[in-house]
Order: C-alpha cells, then sequence, then structure tokens
C-alpha cells in the first residue's frame, strides 16, 4: 500500500519555536496529516496564545516552554514531554533569529546569539531527543536551514555561517545515527513572509529586488513548507538521508 506512506498517525512530533511562522505552519502540516504535535516556545504569552490558535483551528497541541540555547532547560522540558506524551518520532529544530549588520562592525554578542541559537541550538536539542529515538530504532530530525545555507548577502554572516553550520551538522548528523534507522534531513527556505522578514517585506527596494530575482516571482507563504516537512516526517523518505530540499521559487537554481 502506498497511498498511506505519508500518514503521520501515530507519531509524536516536536516543533521548536513554533509560536509563529514557519514552525506554526509545519507543526500545522504535520497534525493535518495524523501527528501529534508539540510545540516549544521560550516566551509563556506567545505559547499560550499558539496554543489557543491551533485549539480555534479544532488542533489539540502540546506546549513546553524552553529556549533552544539552554541546554538545562531543554532537559527538563524534553523529559517531561517523553514522560507524559511519550517517545518523540519526528523533531523539526526551527527556532531560529537573524540580526542584520556590516561584517566589520558586527557586535560579539549578536554574532554569539545568532551562533547560538541558530546551530548549536540544533545540536543541543537534537542530543536530547536523539536518545529516544536510538532507544526505539526509529525517528526523523528535520533541520531547518536557508537559501543562506548555500549563499551569502551583505550583513548576514553570522546568518549565514549559522546556516552553513546546519546543513553540514545535517550530514554529520544522518551519517552518525543512520545505523539507528534514524533520518536526518534539512530543509532550505528561500525568502517567506514571516516576521523574520519583516523590516525586508517593508523595504521597497528589497521587495522590487527579490521578485525580479526569485523565478517565482514572489514571497514563499509558510504553508508552502508544509509539503517537504510531511515527507520528511513519513515513511515516504525512508531512504533519504543527509539532504536538503530547497523550497525557494527557484532562486538557487539561477544566477
Ligand atoms: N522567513 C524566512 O524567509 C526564512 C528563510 C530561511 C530560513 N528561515 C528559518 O526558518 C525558521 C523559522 O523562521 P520564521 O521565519 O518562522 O521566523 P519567526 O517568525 O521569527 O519565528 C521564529 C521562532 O523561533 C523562536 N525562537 C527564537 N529564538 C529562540 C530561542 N532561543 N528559544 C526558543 N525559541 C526561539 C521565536 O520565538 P520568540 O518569539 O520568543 O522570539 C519564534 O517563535 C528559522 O530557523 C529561520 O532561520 C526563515
Amino acid at each position: 500500500m502506498t497511498k498511506n506512506l505519508f500518514d503521520l498517525s501515530g507519531k509524536i512530533a516536536l516543533i521548536t519555536g513554533a509560536t509563529q511562522g514557519i514552525g506554526f505552519s509545519i507543526a500545522k502540516g504535520l497534525s493535518d496529516h495524523g501527528a501529534t504535535i508539540a510545540i516549544s516556545a521560550r516566551n509563556p504569552v506567545k505559547l499560550e496564545e499558539a496554543l489557543g490558535k491551533f485549539q480555534r483551528i479544532g488542533i489539540e497541541a502540546y506546549g513546553y516552554l524552553f529556549d533552544v540555547t539552554d541546554i538545562e532547560e531543554i532537559d527538563i522540558a524534553i523529559k517531561a514531554m517523553e514522560y507524559e506524551l511519550g517517545k518523540i518520532d519526528i523533531l523539526v529544530n526551527n527556532a531560529g533569529i537573524i540580526n542584520r549588520a556590516a561584517l566589520e562592525n558586527y557586535p560579539e554578542d549578536d554574532w554569539n546569539n545568532v551562533i547560538n541559537t541558530n546551530l548549536n541550538s540544533v545540536y543541543k536539542v537534537s542530543k536530547h531527543v536523539v536518545q529516544g529515538m536510538i532507544e526505539h530504532q526509529s525517528g526523523k530530525i528535520i533541520n531547518i536551514c536557508s537559501l543562506m545555507s548555500e549563499v551569502a548577502r551583505n550583513t548576514t554572516a553570522a546568518y549565514t555561517a549559522a546556516k552553513g553550520g546546519v546543513k553540514m551538522l545535517t550530514k554529520a548528523m544522518a551519517a552518525e545515527w543512520a545505523k539507528h534507522n534514524i533520518q536526518v534531513n534539512g530543509i532550505g527556505p528561500g525568502y517567506f513572509e514571516t516576521e523574520l522578514t519583516n523590516a525586508l517585506q517593508k523595504d521597497e527596494k528589497f521587495n522590487s529586488w527579490l521578485i525580479e530575482r526569485t523565478p517565482a516571482g514572489r514571497w514563499g507563504k509558510p504553508e508552502e513548507l508544509i509539503g517537504a516537512a510531511v515527507f520528511l516526517a513519513s515513511e515516504a523518505s525512508n531512504f533519504v538521508n543527509g539532504q536538503i530540499v530547497y523550497v525557494d521559487g527557484g532562486i538557487l537554481a539561477t544566477i
């Protein structure tokens, strides 16, 4: 039977930083395909609001409060989640930030914060979640990369370094954990309409450059990442490992 290849019924999924934007959409998409979803956030008010939003669209989501840079908070939350919901089958490392500044003036604190939040967090959260996956000899990890895992732009050096690192960490995790029947892949979004890109969306010059530069001629919408996420979370991708699926309206295919 191949028609149920994308069915996530009975699976428990954790999506980090999923109170809004891409994480929220991916969580909704995994739920629509049958998964029980847990979302994480570092802000209790935003977490409650997001759980309320899920409830209003008929989805029962579970919430866990932890900062993806804080190893102790991660440890406590993952233990609580496994106790309450059971083994985590699907982990989406989504939480991320960006700080834009010229590299020659880039503040060191911001540099460390971007690398910690976008790259070190993937190691920290995955390390905790993978223990249960190894025990059960199955699991799916999806790391949210970026088109900046491949290319750079002015003022985004820390982000580019972090997302390039996430791409390579994805391959390292895949190489190391494949023997436990764990598949680790990435999704590389192009430019999507979320709070992260708010300033760029409002910047007339950037906006017209992007529309001209993107073969699809527009920004992506967060729900357009659901297809790749469901594929990489499901049995349909059982022999896919260490790959990054770019969902970018064609930007990376052109110069
Ligand atoms: N939008 C794009 O065009 C684009 C393109 C390529 C890649 N991406 C990637 O996609 C992912 C999601 O981005 P988005 O566009 O949906 O951005 P967003 O709307 O700003 O959402 C980011 C989420 O991550 C959370 N977060 C940030 N730092 C955290 C921390 N230390 N601990 C826990 N949660 C934290 C945020 O929570 P708070 O509200 O508490 O900050 C927020 O819920 C990121 O990894 C981003 O780099 C986005």
